[in-house]
């Protein structure tokens, strides 16, 4: 199932951040369902004492589907010992950046022009973002748990 949403909702089955590519069907996650129906998905990955959330969806938005699902990552970086949560996310998100911030995540690192390098890679990755913001930089956010 994975192999076709990702790409619907990322626009390709590859997530490029912070220079690493990930394939998030392949990675392990959460997908919040209603009725048989998939209305919301996280997928992370781990290394060392982090946990990484690659991607995080909710199909309807502002019911509580993002929340619940960040909990869950936390649950699961708690089980897993890591000490913090890291995500990248886009110059242009501020949609994201609110909502990580309201959940406790803290501004790590900017990356100026990291989206522009990654899309001479990738170049089906848009030149306009959200509210119509150039798309240009990456910004990683992190929570310690
Ligand atoms: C960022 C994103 C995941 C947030 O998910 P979401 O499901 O809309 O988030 P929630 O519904 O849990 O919370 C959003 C707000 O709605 C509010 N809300 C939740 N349920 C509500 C309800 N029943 N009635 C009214 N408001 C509600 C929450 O309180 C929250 O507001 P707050 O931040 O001021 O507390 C979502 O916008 C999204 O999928 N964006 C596109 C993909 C993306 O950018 N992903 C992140 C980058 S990795």
């Amino acid at each position: 199932m994975l192999t076709w949403l990702v790409p619907q909702l990322w626009g390709s089955g590859v997530v490029a951040v912070h220079g690493t590519m990930f394939r998030p069907a392949e990675l392990d996650g959460f997908i919040a369902e209603r009725a048989g129906r998939l209305i919301g998905l996280l997928t992370y990955d781990i290394a060392g004492d982090m946990l990484e959330i690659v991607t995080l969806n909710a199909i309807e938005r502002r019911v509580g589907i993002g929340t619940m699902l960040v909990d869950a990552a936390v649950s699961v970086a708690r089980r897993s010992g890591c000490h913090q949560i890291r995500l990248t996310t886009t110059n242009d998100n501020v949609d994201a950046l609110r909502f990580y911030q309201r959940r406790g995540f803290r501004l790590a690192e900017l990356r100026p022009g990291a989206v522009d390098r990654s899309r001479r890679d990738k170049p089906e990755i848009p030149r306009t973002g959200d509210y119509g913001i150039p798309l240009r930089d990456e910004i990683d956010l992190m929570l310690l748990v």
